[in-house]
């Protein structure tokens, strides 16, 4: 209070800025300025004291309203030194915010006027300077002081929301009192004085949907079961009035767009109980047959709908999946199917959601049933043969026009279409077999040789005769079986020779066979002496039973001067049916031999006889011999069993 001693600050005072609305604000502050300023701290009147306990008291302060809008200058106060003897020997100077300007002092009064309309909003408080000062001395009377000018709040501003547009989504079928949003203005104006910045929110577009907390601008739902189907989005208009809410406090409005997001409470429903479709018994597996959908006014995952087949396909011909895209049921062919034997399915198919949500199952089921018939079409097929090939045997030997087999290939279709029967030239070149075309027999048309021709592999063509375009093949393996044709005979023209002193017993040569034809059971043949009671009495053969034969001396003393050649016929047979045999004439002829057996020298005679040579050729040779036995016997001996080289030395 000490340094308030020098000035005495005039004051004024609105404890009740609404009705500076009303009242014209110089009339009363000039006035109220002058009551106080004559009785500044008796506090006697009770605006004052009712201000007092409202707010803290600054006695250097000035009040002043904003938004003044008379046309004369805004009285402030007034300045006033104890030293003013009222003489008109002092002046008053002000300095400092404004001072000259915004607000200007009568130097000889103190009185202070505002010279412009002043915003709170804009500068709230003037720090001002002021001085008493001696008009002929020039010297302060008392030191400088410094007060404030506050610009009292008037309510100039309304309610600003955050955001023109606020968007905001709850699910459909929330319980009252969701929470959806929170909206929120901010009011320029001064929240420590009055209510001008205190907002209150209310909604004047979108119940009874939609609720707002008036204090916080909440916004909940207030309605229970909104259905997303039903609508899906609301426009909610909230407006924030500041005074609390009351008349004539200031307004702003904002708009929520609100949207309900999608709940599982639809399930899918077929809109028809039956479906038909139509397919023709060709379509190929993983072909699609038709489509079916079940809808669900949900949307997204919500709407997600699987497919199955649950009755009617015991052997599995067909599935159903989900195209993705459109939640729709395509079923598919998983097998092929055949006219002749199903000509209609009926196929019973489920569609369920696949995220159920357990709080709407009351609304359920989630799934539905429909009926899928299936229709088969006919499809004119090619013949169908009995069998994928046909193997056929033959005999070699067999007659022309001789019936090998039978090939048989039917129509599929209900038709029933007679087939005839062709034999592909092409696989069958040289015409050796035919085929009767009416019942499918395949006959040969010439002569078979196994040893030149084991298969015949040829293609056999089946038609439709009302419906050429559908015709099958088939391969035919046609094998020509082996006939014993050929008889077994010796594998080569042997050179036999029995010494001289050769004893009782004794081998002398082993011989074997071939046989040109198939042998099943190896190459088995058996060996005899052709009349053994006369042929067997000078030498004698046994069968080894593998195929080779023995000859034995039956005696001993053979000698070149009783008779220099043997002829043994031995008799060859087959194991085949019927039984081949050959009797090949084995010519032994009798040598001189060394004591270990080595041949020394033959008559020359027994040359002849094998080779069976004409008697020029016989009296040739012998001339060659004789000439030969000039020089070395045993050399011609041994060469000359050769037809050619005795011919040669000629
Ligand atoms: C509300 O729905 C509309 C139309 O479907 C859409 O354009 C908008 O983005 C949605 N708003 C929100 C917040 O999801
Ligand atoms: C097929 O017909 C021919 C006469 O053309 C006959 O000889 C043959 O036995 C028949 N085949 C069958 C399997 O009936
Ligand atoms: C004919 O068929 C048989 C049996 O399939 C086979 O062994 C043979 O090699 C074939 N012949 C020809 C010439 O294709
Ligand atoms: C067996 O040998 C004797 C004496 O050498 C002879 O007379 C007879 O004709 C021979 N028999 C045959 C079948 O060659």
């Amino acid at each position: 209070m000490r340094t308030l001693g020098c000035f005495l600050l005039l004051l004024f005072w609105v404890s009740q800025p609404q009705k500076s609305y009303t009242t014209p604000l110089p009339e009363r502050t000039t006035p109220s300025a002058e009551r106080t300023a004559e009785d500044p701290e008796s506090g006697q009147g009770n605006e004052m004291e009712r201000s007092r306990s409202k707010r803290s008291w600054m006695w250097n302060q000035f009040f002043l309203l904003e938004e003044y809008t008379g046309s004369d200058y805004q009285y402030v106060g007034k300045l006033h030194s104890d030293q003013d003897g009222g003489d008109g020997s002092l002046k008053y100077i002000l300095s400092g915010d404004g001072a000259g300007d915004v607000f200007i002092i009568n130097e000889n009064t103190g009185d202070i006027q505002a010279t412009k309309r002043l915003d709170r909003e804009e500068k709230s408080s003037y720090v001002l300077r002021a001085q008493a000062v001696n008009k002929k001395t020039g010297r302060p009377v008392e030191p400088e002081s410094e007060f404030v000018i506050k610009i009292h709040d008037i309510n100039d501003n309304e309610p600003k929301f955050t955001k023109n547009v606020y968007t905001a989504t709850v699910p459909e079928m929330s319980e009252v009192g969701t929470f959806v949003v929170q909206v929120s203005a901010n009011d320029a104006d001064d929240p420590t004085y009055g209510n001008s910045a205190k907002v209150v929110y209310s909604i004047l577009q979108g119940q009874p949907y939609f609720s707002v907390e008036s204090e916080t601008g909440v916004i909940k739902t207030a309605l229970s079961k909104m259905d997303r189907e039903n609508k899906e989005q609301y426009q909610v208009v909230i407006q924030a009035k500041d005074m609390g809410g009351q008349m004539g406090g200031l307004s702003g409005t904002t708009t929520v767009n609100i949207n309900l997001s999608d709940v599982n409470d639809n399930p899918p429903r077929f809109p028809q109980s039956t479906y038909q479709f139509r397919a023709p018994e060709s379509s190929p597996v993983g072909s699609t047959i038709g489509r079916i959908k079940a809808n669900d006014a949900d949307e997204g995952v919500n709407a997600e709908t699987e497919y199955k087949i649950i009755d009617g396909d015991e052997h599995n011909m067909f599935e159903i999946i989900t195209d993705k895209e459109t939640q729709e049921g395509v079923v598919i062919v998983k097998k092929l199917m055949d006219f002749e034997r199903t000509r209609m399915y009926n196929l019973k198919v489920e569609a369920a959601n696949v995220y159920d949500d357990p709080r709407f199952q009351y609304l359920g089921p989630f799934k539905d049933v429909a009926t899928v018939k299936i229709i088969v079409e006919d499809v004119d097929e090619p013949p169908l043969f009995s069998k994928s090939a046909y193997v056929l045997e033959v005999k070699e030997d067999a007659k022309i026009n001789t019936i090998i087999g039978t090939v048989t290939a039917q129509d599929p279709d209900a038709a029933r279409s007679f087939v005839k029967y062709s034999v592909d030239r092409h696989t069958d070149m040289d015409r050796i077999f035919n085929i009767d075309s009416g019942n499918g027999s395949i006959f040969t048309s010439k002569p078979l040789d196994r040893e030149s021709l084991l298969w015949h592999n040829i293609t056999v063509i089946a038609t439709e005769i009302s419906n050429p375009k559908e015709s099958s093949r088939v391969p035919v393996f046609i094998k020509v079986l082996d006939v014993n044709d050929n008889a077994p005979e010796f594998a080569m023209l042997y050179e036999i020779f029995v010494c001289e002193n050769a004893k009782a017993e004794q081998i002398i040569h082993t011989v074997s066979a071939i046989d040109k034809d198939d042998s099943y059971s190896g190459l088995h043949f058996s060996y005899a002496v052709a009349n053994p009671a006369v042929h067997g009495t000078n030498f004698t053969l046994r069968d080894n039973r593998d195929n080779t034969a023995s000859i034995y001396t039956q005696r001993n003393g053979y000698s070149r001067h009783e008779m220099n050649t043997y002829l043994l016929p031995v008799v060859i047979s087959d194991y085949g049916f019927p039984i081949q045999s050959s009797t090949g004439t084995l010519t032994i002829r009798v040598c001189a031999c060394d004591h270990k057996g080595n041949m020394q020298s033959c008559t020359a005679e027994a040359l002849s006889h094998p080779t069976g040579l004409s008697t020029g050729a016989l009296i040739a040779i012998l001339l060659c011999i004789i000439i030969l036995l000039g020089h070395s016997r045993a050399v011609c001996c041994s060469k000359t069993t050769e037809k050619e080289r005795a011919i040669a030395c000629v």
